[in-house]
């Protein structure tokens, strides 16, 4: 199919972008403001040169590993995307489903286009639930027993959304959900039939999870957006933390860390897991990128809790990298949407397949057969 022509991840971007409608690619791969941060989630990775070790057996590889004591296939998780729909009518039912074939744990967002429970019967495999701390509590805990009723095996809460992130691609491409049905909307569906075609039969116009008795009836779409901005809770300090514990059972962890006494702190309130993250730049600009903020928070909690990393993992090399300095998986968000994008379910299968392949083969040729035996003695930092 389509995805076999695309060669790297930049290839499934590539062909995204010519296969969606211009305001979603943008959705998308776009960030906050100036896109500093984005750039630089990139740019880290290069202070990082890796030192490889010849005349190393590495006919065996081994890349599984485990996540909150589930057996993974592989060093890479997907990352919680909202409204995916938008990008192709099966959105995170699609890439659950990739994730799972592949192996490995789907996270799914509380502002995902398909529901707890469309999820679930498309792609019954592995996954986690994130969730944003909303204003209005009786909605999330409503999500949380839904997802802990559907067998999702751990809770990622998102701290870094206090207010949403101001992405000036959407500004100016008066990019909504639901989308506005303009001319110029329609024009884009006419050069992108694909998309079209996909769309027109199943619009996915909302977020699947917010169709709860809670949500104001009546108000129609618009009203149901301006909901969910409405739901970010600004007001959230750490002592809520324990209030999201009491309405989940099973493993916590924490996404948005960026400071090594943040994630001491989350330590100290028991979360099992602390993924460092800044929102892909989509958030806060001009912060660091998370590879150079990965040392000193792996240095700060010294195991007490497993450490994630996402934000412009696209290479096998950047898989490396991470785990080398600390992390002990990646999580990956637009790479998926773009094979999303770029050739639906198959595509997101290949964004997997493509690092994958990179990750085998750069371990091989790093002598460091094993991921378990990455350390930071394999990493020279430049500068
Ligand atoms: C996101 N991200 C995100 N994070 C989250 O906690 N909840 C969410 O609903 C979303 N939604 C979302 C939508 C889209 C289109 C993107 C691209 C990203 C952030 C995501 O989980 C992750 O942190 C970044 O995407 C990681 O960076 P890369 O891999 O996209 O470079």
């Amino acid at each position: 199919g389509r995805a076999a022509r695309c060669h790297n991840i930049e290839d499934l971007r590539v062909m995204a972008k010519r296969s969606v409608p211009q305001p979603i690619f943008d959705y998308v791969d776009g960030a906050a403001w100036g896109e500093v941060t984005r750039r630089r989630n990139r740019d880290g990775f290069e202070r990082f040169e890796l030192l490889p070790r010849m005349l190393v057996d590495v006919s065996k590889l081994e890349l599984a590993t485990t996540a909150l004591g589930r057996e993974i296939a592989l060093p890479i998780i997907g990352a919680p995307t909202g409204t995916t729909g938008l990008t192709h009518p099966d959105g995170e039912g699609a890439v659950a489903r990739a994730a799972h074939s592949m192996g490995t744990i789907y996270t799914q967002s509380a502002l995902s286009s398909l529901s707890i429970e469309e999820v679930s019967a498309m792609a019954p495999g592995p996954k986690w639930f994130q969730l944003y701390v909303m204003t209005d509590r009786g909605v999330a805990y409503d999500m949380l027993q839904r997802a802990a009723a559907h067998g999702y095996e751990a809770l990622v809460l998102t701290v870094d959304v206090a207010v949403a992130g101001v992405r000036e691609r959407d500004v100016r491409n008066r990019f909504s959900i639901p989308p506005r049905l303009t001319l110029r909307a329609a024009a884009q569906g006419l050069v992108r039939p694909r998309w079209a075609r996909n769309f027109i039969a199943r619009p996915r116009l909302t977020t699947g999870n917010t169709t709860s008795p809670r949500v104001p009836a009546g108000g129609g779409a618009v009203a149901h957006a301006e909901w969910v901005n409405r739901q970010f809770d600004p007001s959230v300090t750490w002592d809520d933390l324990a209030t999201f514990r009491e309405h989940w059972g099973g493993p916590l962890l924490i996404k948005g860390i960026m400071r090594p006494d943040d994630a001491v702190r989350a330590v100290e309130h028991g979360v099992e897991g602390i993924i460092v993250s800044n929102h892909g730049g989509r958030q806060l600009d001009h912060t660091r990128s998370t590879i150079e903020a990965l040392p000193a928070i792996a240095e700060a909690v010294g195991g007490r809790a497993e450490l994630y990393l996402d934000g412009g993992i696209r290479r096998g090399t950047d898989i490396i990298t991470a785990l080398a300095l600390g992390a002990r998986a990646v999580l990956i968000g637009r790479p998926m949407v773009y094979g999303l994008g770029a050739a639906g379910e198959a595509g997101v299968r290949r964004a997997f397949e493509l690092l994958h392949g990179e990750l085998a083969t750069a371990l091989a040729l790093a002598g460091y057969p094993r991921i378990s035996d990455l350390g930071p003695e394999m990493i020279h930092l430049v500068r």
